[in-house]
C-alpha cells in the first residue's frame, strides 16, 4: 500500500539524490578546481595572496564536495533519512541564495555546481535550485516513509564506507591530478590545432557580427556584408564585430624574459618540450626537487626543451632557484591559465609536436632512476601517457559491492526469497537470545454468544490436544464469556483474555467491569488500548495508563495495542505515532512493570480491511518499536518483550509475518472466529 504522496516523495528522493551524488562527485574529481571556484565566490572577502586563503578554500571544497555526495548517497540508500532530508533542504536553500547573489552581483561566469564537466550560467543555476528546493522539501515531509536498503542496525557500515570512500577519492584527486580531466588541456589534445581552430571560430564570429554603416538623406543604417544597399546609399565606415558572449578556452601565451610570446615556437616544435608549471614558486611543493632537477639535466642531454612556467615575480623565482638549485629557464604566464592547465604545483606538462602527451603531479614524477626510461618513452612516435585507472581504489570497490548487496537483499525481501532463510536463521537466533514468547492471540471483539464461545473453546482444545505447540495461544473474549471459557480451558494450553477492563478499581461505576473481576473470572490477560476503544469510547492516554496499572496490580498481563491510522502512515508519521503512544502510556511504568506487558502493533488501516502491512513494513516498525524499548528500558527488557502484529493477519500471510525477526506473533480479529481459520495461524509457528 503506497500512497500517491509517498510515490511523489520517492521520485523527489531519487531526483535530489542523483543530482547531489553527480554534482558532489564531479566536484570531488577536481578538489583544487572546486577550491578555486569557491575562491572566486569569496573574492570580495578573501585575498588570494594570503597564504591561508587557499587553505580555507581547499577545506571548504573538501567539506562541500564530500557533504553533497554523502547527502545524495544517504538519501538514495535510505539511511539517516530525516537528517539527510533536513540537511538537503538547508543545502538547496543556501544554494538558491548563493545563485541569486551570483545572478545579481555576477562574481562568477559559471556556477561550478558540476565542476568543469557541465557549465551552467547563473540564471540556469538559479532555476535548477528553485526546482530542487521544493523537491527536497517533499522528501523531508515524508522522509520516514521512504524505502531503505539497510536497517537501523546495519546503516553505520555503508555510512562509514561512503564517508571513507569519498574522502579517499578526493585525497587521491588532490595529490595526483583529477581522475577525469574536464578542462581543455587534457592529455591527447593537440594544443596547436585546438588554438588555431578556436582562433578561426572567433574570427568567423567576429566577421559575422561586423557591420557596414551607410547613410542616405541624413539617416545612417548598419548593413551585413551579404546585404549591402544600392548606390543611393553612401558608405560611412566599418563597425568592427564584437562577441561578448564568446569566452576563449585557451589562453596559452607564455613569454620569455624579453617579453616575447613564445607559444608559436613551443607548439610548432616537433620535438619534446617539458613545461614545469607553478603559478607561484613561493607556494610550490619542494617534495620532488631531485626528480625535477634530474629530469631537467637529462632532458638537456637528450635535446628536449625544458622550461619552468610561472606567474612569479623575479624575487620569487630567485628564491626558488636558491632553494632548489633550479637552473632551467623560466617563462612567464598568468596564474589563471596555469591553474587551468594543471592542478598540482608544481606539475609537469609534456608537449610533442604541439600535442599534450603527458601531465603529472609532482608526486607522480618518475624517480631519479626511472627518468632516462621515461624520457625515452616520450620520444616514441604515437606515445601518449595512459589515463589513470580506478581499479586501485579498493574502498570504492568495497562500497560499490556493499551497495549492490543492499539492493539485492532489498529485492530479495520484496520477492520473499529471504523467507526461507529467515525461518532458518532468525527464528532460532531470536529464541536463543531472549526470553520472549511467541504468541498467537485471538480477539473476538463483540462476536459470539456464550454458547458459541464455549463451543469454540471445546473445539480448539480438542484440535490442540497432543500437538507440539511453538507458541502460546490466547483467546480474547467478551466479559460475559470469561468465567465459562476460562474453566473450560483449564488444563489446556489456551490462555484467556478480557477485551477491556475499567479504569477504576471499584465503586459506583454502573456497567463497568474491574480488573479484579476479570482476574477473578479466571482470565490472565487483558487487551488494552485497542484502536476501536480509543476511537469509539474515547479512551485516551490517561485512561489507558490507569487501566494498565490496575491490570498489573491485579496480576493480569496487558496486551497493549498501538498503531497509526491511514493518513498518518501516508504522511510517513507512523514511527512518530507509535513513539508518542508509548511515551504517553506504557513508558510511565517501571522496568519491572513493563517487563510484564505484551505489545501489539496494529496499524488501524489494516484492521478488518483485508489490507495487511507487508512483512517488510511490519518488521521495520516492530524493529523501530524494539529500538524505542531499548532506549527506554535497556536491551534485556526490550529483547524479552513480545511484540505481536495485528491487522488482517490470516492463514496465508501469518508464516511470512511471523518469520520476521521482530514479529513475535499475532493478534487476530476476524480469523480467530472459527477454529478452522485460527488453527493454521497457530501452526504457522512450526
Ligand atoms: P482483523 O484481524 O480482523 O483485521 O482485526 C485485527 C484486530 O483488531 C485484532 O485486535
Amino acid at each position: 500500500m503506497i500512497s500517491p504522496r509517498l510515490i511523489l516523495a520517492e521520485i523527489a528522493r531519487v531526483l535530489t539524490g542523483v543530482v547531489l551524488i553527480v554534482s558532489g562527485l564531479l566536484k570531488a574529481i577536481d578538489p583544487v578546481g572546486s577550491a578555486l571556484k569557491i575562491g572566486e565566490y569569496l573574492a570580495p572577502v578573501l585575498d588570494e595572496r594570503w597564504a591561508w586563503s587557499s587553505l580555507i578554500t581547499l577545506t571548504l571544497s573538501f567539506v562541500l564536495c564530500a557533504g553533497e555526495f554523502l547527502l545524495g548517497a544517504f538519501l538514495l540508500m535510505g539511511i539517516y533519512r530525516r537528517l539527510s532530508a533536513r540537511l538537503s533542504v538547508a543545502f538547496f536553500a543556501g544554494m538558491t541564495l548563493i545563485s541569486l547573489y551570483s545572478l545579481l552581483a555576477d562574481p562568477v561566469s559559471d556556477c561550478g555546481c558540476f565542476g568543469d564537466a557541465i557549465h551552467l550560467t547563473p540564471l540556469e543555476t538559479l532555476l535548477k535550485n528553485l526546482l530542487l528546493l521544493p523537491l527536497s522539501y517533499l522528501v523531508l515531509r515524508d522522509a520516514r516513509g521512504l524505502r531503505h536498503l539497510y536497517s537501523r542496525r546495519e546503516r553505520w557500515l555503508p555510512a562509514v564506507l561512503a564517508v571513507v570512500g569519498i574522502v579517499v577519492f578526493m585525497e587521491r584527486n588532490y595529490r595526483h591530478l583529477p581522475l577525469v580531466d574536464f578542462r581543455p588541456y587534457r592529455v591527447g589534445t593537440n594544443l596547436g590545432e585546438a588554438i588555431a581552430e578556436e582562433d578561426s571560430t572567433l574570427q568567423a564570429r567576429l566577421l559575422a557580427s561586423t557591420r557596414y554603416l551607410y547613410e542616405r538623406g541624413g539617416v545612417t543604417k548598419a548593413f551585413t556584408p551579404e546585404n549591402l544597399p544600392d548606390s543611393s546609399w553612401h558608405f560611412v565606415r566599418v563597425q568592427d564585430g564584437e562577441d561578448a558572449t564568446y569566452r576563449a578556452k585557451y589562453d596559452f601565451a607564455p613569454m620569455d624574459s624579453l617579453g616575447n610570446v613564445c607559444s608559436e615556437a613551443l607548439l610548432t616544435d616537433p620535438g619534446v618540450t617539458l613545461l614545469l608549471l607553478a603559478p607561484h614558486w613561493s607556494r610550490a611543493s619542494e617534495g620532488s626537487i631531485d626528480e625535477i632537477n634530474e629530469l631537467y639535466t637529462q632532458s638537456l642531454s637528450m635535446g628536449y626543451r625544458f622550461y619552468g612556467v610561472t606567474a612569479s615575480s623575479a624575487e620569487e623565482i630567485a628564491a626558488w632557484r636558491y632553494l632548489t638549485g633550479a637552473s632551467y629557464p623560466m617563462l612567464h604566464m598568468d596564474a589563471t591559465p596555469i591553474r587551468t592547465m594543471i592542478r598540482a604545483y608544481p606539475g609537469l606538462l609534456v608537449l610533442r609536436g604541439g600535442q599534450i602527451i603527458d601531465k603529472r603531479s609532482y608526486v607522480d614524477l618518475p624517480t631519479v632512476e626511472e627518468v632516462t626510461h621515461y624520457l625515452h618513452r616520450l620520444r616514441e612516435p604515437g606515445y601518449i601517457a595512459p589515463a589513470p585507472s580506478l581499479a586501485r581504489s579498493y574502498l570504492l570497490l568495497a562500497w560499490g559491492i556493499l551497495l549492490i548487496l543492499g539492493f539485492l537483499r532489498f529485492w530479495a525481501r520484496k520477492l520473499h526469497l529471504t523467507l526461507y532463510l529467515k525461518k532458518r536463521i532468525h527464528y532460532p537466533y531470536k529464541r536463543k537470545r531472549s526470553m520472549r514468547k511467541n504468541i498467537v492471540a485471538g480477539n473476538w471483539k463483540m462476536n459470539k454468544t456464550l454458547q458459541e464461545g464455549t463451543a469454540f473453546i471445546s473445539e480448539l482444545k480438542t484440535a490442540l490436544s497432543g500437538k507440539a505447540l511453538h507458541c502460546e495461544v490466547i483467546i480474547g473474549a467478551p466479559f460475559i464469556h470469561l468465567a465459562s471459557i476460562a474453566s473450560l480451558a483449564e488444563g489446556s494450553p489456551i490462555g484467556i483474555a478480557a477485551e477491556n477492563c475499567a479504569d477504576k478499581a471499584e465503586g459506583a461505576y454502573t456497567g463497568e467491569v474491574s480488573a479484579a473481576m476479570v482476574a477473578s473470572a479466571g482470565a490472565r490477560y487483558v487487551i488494552l488500548g485497542h484502536s476501536e476503544r480509543r476511537a469509539y469510547y474515547g479512551e485516551d492516554n490517561a485512561i489507558l495508563t490507569e487501566k494498565v496499572r490496575l491490570a498489573l496490580a491485579n496480576g493480569l498481563t496487558p496486551i497493549f495495542c498501538i498503531g497509526e491510522v491511514k493518513e498518518e502512515r501516508e504522511a510517513g508519521k507512523h514511527f512518530q505515532v507509535v513513539e508518542e503512544q508509548l511515551a504517553g502510556t506504557l513508558f510511565s511504568l517501571s522496568p519491572e512493570e513493563f517487563g510484564k506487558v505484551i505489545l501489539a502493533y496494529e496499524p488501524v488501516w489494516a484492521i478488518g480491511t483485508g489490507l495487511t502491512a507487508t512483512s517488510a513494513q511490519a518488521q521495520e516498525i516492530h524493529a523501530h518499536i524494539r529500538h524505542l524499548l531499548v532506549k527506554k528500558y535497556g536491551e534485556q527488557i526490550a529483547n524479552d518483550c513480545s511484540i505481536l502484529y495485528g491487522g488482517s493477519c490470516n492463514a496465508s500471510n501469518a508464516a511470512e509475518l511471523f518469520a520476521q525477526p521482530d514479529v513475535d506473533g499475532g493478534l487476530i480479529g476476524g480469523a480467530s472466529l472459527s477454529v478452522e481459520k485460527f488453527l493454521p495461524i497457530i501452526e504457522a509457528f512450526h
